[in-house]
C-alpha cells in the first residue's frame, strides 16, 4: 500500500536501477546536513488551537499574481529523464493537474519549450546554472520567449557537492559503461525497456541535456557542474537586464545574504541546501528559515525547501514563515512509481495531510497557521 511518501521512496527504490536511486537520494560528504533536514523538520512543534470553525479550509496562496491550490510546488531537479522518458514534461503535467508550480532544472533532458509546450496553462518557473555567461543568456532569453513565469538562479554550486555515491556506482559524467552498470540496467528490465527501446543501451543519450545546454561542450561542463565561479552580487545586474519577470535566488542559509539580494533587487528567495547535496556542513532549511524570514521582514516572499516529507512539514514551513515551499526527491519517487500519475499521487498524499494537519491546528488558511507556533515550543524559532 502506498499510504506516504516513504512508500513511495520504496516502490522508486525497487523499479530504478541502483545508479539512479542513488542519484536522487545523493547527499554530501556523510550525509549530515541531509539528516539534518529530516531531523529539525520532526523537532517543530505546532500548538493546536482549538474550536475554531474547521468547516472549510482554504490551502491557497497568491504568489506574483498566481494563485497556486497548495502552498507547495515542485523543485527544480537535473536529470528526471533518468528516472523516466520525458521525465520533466510528466512532472509539469503531475504539478499543472494538482494547481501547483513546476520548476525546471537546466540540467533537464528535455528542452525548456517542450516542457513548456506540454503544459501551456501551469505555473512554470525556471532555474538557471551560470557555467558559461552567453549559454546563461540563451537559456534566460528562450524561457522568457516560452512564457516562463519567473527565474530561480540557483547559488549554492559553486562547485559540485561531494556525492560518493555517484562515484561507488560508476555514474560520472562523461558517461562510461561498466560492466556494474551494465548488469544493474539488466536487472531492470521494465526501466531499460522503457528508456531504452530497441535494446541497446545508449548510456550517451541517457544523460544529454536535450538542446538546453547548446554545444556538446556546454552539456558537458552543465553535467560536471563546472560553474562560473567569477559570478558575484553585482552579477545580479546583469541578470536583472535580461529578464523582466521575478527573479529569485536559490540556496540562501545566511540572513546577511538574505538582506544583499533585498538590496540587489531579488524579487524572492528559496530557503535551500540543496537537499543536503553541497556542503554538509550547512544549517537544516527549517532552522534557517526564521532567520532568513526575520532578516526579510516581509520585504520580499520567502520560500524554502529540504526534507519535506509530509504535508504537515508544509504547515510547519508555513508557520515559520515561508510563503510556500518546494519538494524536490518524493516528486521523484511519485515519478518513478508510476509516471505523471505517481507525482500526482504523491502531491495528493501531501495535500490530504497538509488539510488534516490544518484542521487540526485550527488554521483555515496558509496565513493562519503562523498562530500555532508557540515561541516556547519550537526550538528553532
Ligand atoms: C536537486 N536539486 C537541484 N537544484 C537546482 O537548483 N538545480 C538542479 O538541477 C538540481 N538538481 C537536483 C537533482 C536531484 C536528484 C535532487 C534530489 C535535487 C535540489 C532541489 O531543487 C531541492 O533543493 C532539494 O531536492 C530539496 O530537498 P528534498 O525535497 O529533496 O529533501
Amino acid at each position: 500500500m502506498l499510504l506516504n511518501t516513504e512508500d513511495f521512496r520504496g516502490r522508486a527504490r525497487k523499479n530504478l536501477p541502483r545508479f539512479v536511486f542513488d542519484y536522487i537520494e545523493g547527499a554530501a560528504d556523510d550525509g549530515h546536513c541531509l539528516r539534518r533536514n529530516l531531523r529539525d523538520l520532526a523537532a517543530v512543534e505546532l500548538t493546536p488551537r482549538v474550536l475554531r470553525d474547521t468547516t472549510t479550509v482554504d490551502t491557497s496562496v497568491e504568489v506574483f499574481g498566481r494563485k497556486w491550490a497548495l502552498p507547495f510546488g515542485i523543485a527544480p531537479t537535473g536529470l528526471n529523464g533518468l528516472v523516466r522518458p520525458r521525465g520533466d514534461g510528466l512532472l509539469a503535467t503531475a504539478a499543472s493537474r494538482s494547481g501547483i508550480p513546476f520548476a525546471l532544472s537546466t540540467a533537464s533532458n528535455m528542452r525548456l519549450e517542450d516542457v513548456r509546450a506540454a503544459v501551456p496553462e501551469g505555473v512554470q518557473w525556471m532555474q538557471l546554472y551560470v557555467m558559461h555567461r552567453e549559454m546563461a543568456g540563451q537559456i534566460v532569453e528562450r524561457a522568457a520567449r516560452a512564457k516562463y513565469e519567473a527565474l530561480i538562479l540557483t547559488v549554492d554550486v559553486p562547485v559540485s557537492g561531494n556525492r560518493e555515491a555517484d562515484l561507488r556506482n560508476g555514474f560520472r559524467i562523461p558517461f562510461k559503461p561498466t560492466a556494474r552498470l551494465a548488469w544493474d540496467v539488466i536487472t531492470h528490465p521494465r526501466w531499460s525497456m522503457r528508456m531504452l527501446p530497441g535494446g541497446a543501451p545508449d548510456f550517451a543519450n541517457l544523460t544529454a541535456t536535450d538542446g538546453n545546454a547548446g554545444s556538446a561542450n556546454m552539456q558537458a561542463a552543465l553535467l560536471a557542474r563546472a560553474m562560473d565561479r567569477s559570478l558575484v552580487w553585482e552579477t545580479l545586474a546583469w541578470l536583472r537586464g535580461l529578464w523582466k519577470g521575478p527573479l529569485l535566488l536559490k540556496g540562501i542559509l545566511h540572513p546577511d545574504d538574505a538582506r544583499l539580494a533585498v538590496d540587489h533587487g531579488v524579487d524572492g528567495l528559496i530557503v535551500s541546501n540543496h537537499g543536503g547535496r553541497q556542503n554538509d556542513a550547512s544549517p537544516s532549511a527549517i532552522s534557517a528559515l526564521p532567520r532568513v524570514v526575520a532578516a526579510i521582514g516581509g520585504r520580499i516572499p520567502v520560500f524554502m525547501d529540504g526534507g519535506i516529507r509530509r504535508g504537515g512539514d508544509i504547515a510547519k514551513a508555513l508557520a515559520l514563515g515561508a510563503t510556500a515551499a518546494f519538494v524536490g526527491r518524493p516528486a521523484l519517487y511519485g515519478l518513478a512509481a508510476d509516471g505523471a500519475e505517481g507525482a500526482e499521487a504523491v502531491i495528493g498524499l501531501l495535500a490530504a495531510e497538509l488539510v488534516r494537519s490544518m484542521t487540526l491546528l485550527g488554521a483555515t488558511s496558509a496565513s493562519a497557521l503562523p498562530d500555532a507556533l508557540e515561541s516556547a515550543s519550537c526550538s528553532l524559532a
